[in-house]
């Protein structure tokens, strides 16, 4: 194979770069961007796990790098722990290639050989380059797990079609050099683009009680949320999440539980005060129960019940009246089931925003409860970005790329 000829952007020069190769066919292809990435300046130090080194031998990295790849967790290289050195001197980590197996290691957890304890003991972005046979791409397993890393915040670059080394021809060679230094360059670019700011994200559907056993709520899982706060916290920003839903909190963010809506008025009150950002991503109830009953209802004493419900303002419209709050530059976020653009618009406009994400909930195989998410992010300047089909992680990124222009200072 020629020298591949794919310049390495300037924003990588001076980059401190772990390369992690695990074994498929591809690890030759890997050498050049070893090369490339050692001659535009890059600092690359490559680790590989044993099958890797059935295809391409440390020396060879050695050769392309000027340093000695780590070829295990017991090998002496001088350091007692150089997984951890190595996760702490890296200022990126490249996988590639990426294989089924080692995919599936990282997605749970393992940390039973240099690469992936590498990746464990490391703080910094993590691009994938997966490479396998079509079949095995094509697996459930592998896509979930995929999946598992995304949701993570890991990049993964989609490996390209045509003829593979079994001969097939399908998806899953390699990514040219080219989709690989981007995704390296996007990883760089976004890592603390939010540094210094302040984000308030809500969360989940609200819950108005009934009685102390029962309330009305609706089916937002809370997920995009979440996945909106975790994404923030890695860029860099100082995170609060109010939310109504429950789930496993990334590092770093601070969370404000509230079940009502009234409850979480009060929350972002005090919350948004010096914030720079509300992501309004909260399912807030539009009705309430007018009476919440002191003591469980029961049904023996009940023959038929029903419930008066009154409207709950908008919290959000009313969050634009307030003065104090001016500076917070808020987007909401709207289910809709058909036309997206134009009920977008509208509710911008009333609501007092300055962005919307509007999502299709029609769909049934995104948005409520899913992992996935897809929509259309408006500005109130009049801006509009499609927003692809992605996991709910990968499209808060994107609402993150696009939003940071449009914010002051
Ligand atoms: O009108 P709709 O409920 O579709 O609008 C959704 C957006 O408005 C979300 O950002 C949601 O958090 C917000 N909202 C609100 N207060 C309500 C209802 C919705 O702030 N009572």
């Amino acid at each position: 194979m020629p020298l591949d000829p794919t310049p390495v952007p300037d924003e990588l020069r001076g980059l401190r770069v772990a390369l992690l190769v695990s074994g498929g066919i591809a690890a030759y292809k890997v050498v050049d961007l070893a090369s490339a990435l050692t001659q535009a300046g890059c600092q690359v130090r490559v680790a590989m796990t044993s099958s890797a080194m059935r295809f391409v031998g440390p020396a060879t990295f050695m050769g392309v790098t000027g340093h000695a790849a780590l070829t295990g967790l017991w090998t002496a290289d001088g350091s007692p722990e150089p997984h951890v050195s190595l996760g702490d001197w890296a200022q990126l980590i490249l996988v590639a290639p990426a294989t089924a197996n080692v995919i599936g290691r990282i997605a749970s957890g393992r940390s039973d050989d240099i690469v992936t304890a590498t990746l464990l003991a490391a703080r910094c972005p993590v691009v994938v380059a997966p490479a396998m046979n079509d079949a095995m791409w094509s697996k459930p397993a592998v896509q979930e797990n995929l999946g598992t890393l995304r949701h993570r915040g890991v990049t993964v670059v989609e490996p390209e079609s045509g003829r593979l080394a079994s001969g097939h021809s399908g998806t899953g060679r390699l990514a040219g050099a080219q989709a690989i230094f981007a995704a390296m360059v996007h990883a760089v670019r976004t890592r603390y683009d939010y540094a210094g700011r302040r984000i308030v994200v809500t969360a989940g559907g609200t819950r108005e009680p009934i009685d102390p056993v029962r309330f009305i709520s609706n089916y937002s899982s809370g997920k995009m949320g979440f996945a909106l706060a975790a994404a923030a916290a890695d860029r860099g920003a100082r995170v609060t999440l109010v939310t109504a839903a429950s789930h496993p909190i990334h590092h770093g963010i601070e969370e404000q539980h509230v079940d009502t809506a009234e409850e979480m008025l009060a929350e972002l009150r005090t919350q948004l005060r010096g914030a720079d950002v509300l992501l309004m991503a909260a399912a807030v109830g539009d009705f309430r129960p007018a009476r919440t009953a002191k003591h469980k209802i029961r049904r023996e004493e009940t023959p038929s019940l029903t419930l008066q419900l009154e409207p709950i303002p908008d919290l959000v419209a009313t969050l634009a009246g307030d003065e104090a709050l001016a500076g917070v530059f808020r987007v909401g976020f709207a289910a809709e089931d058909s036309d997206l653009d134009a009920k977008g618009v509208e509710k911008l406009k009333r609501k007092g925003l300055h962005a919307i994400v509007a999502n299709d909930i029609s769909r049934r195989d995104i948005g409520f409860g899913s992992e996935y998410n897809a929509g259309v992010l408006l500005f109130a300047d009049g801006a509009r970005h499609e927003l692809e089909k992605a996991t709910k992680r990968e499209m808060a990124d994107r609402i993150l790329d696009l939003l940071l222009p449009k914010l002051q200072r």
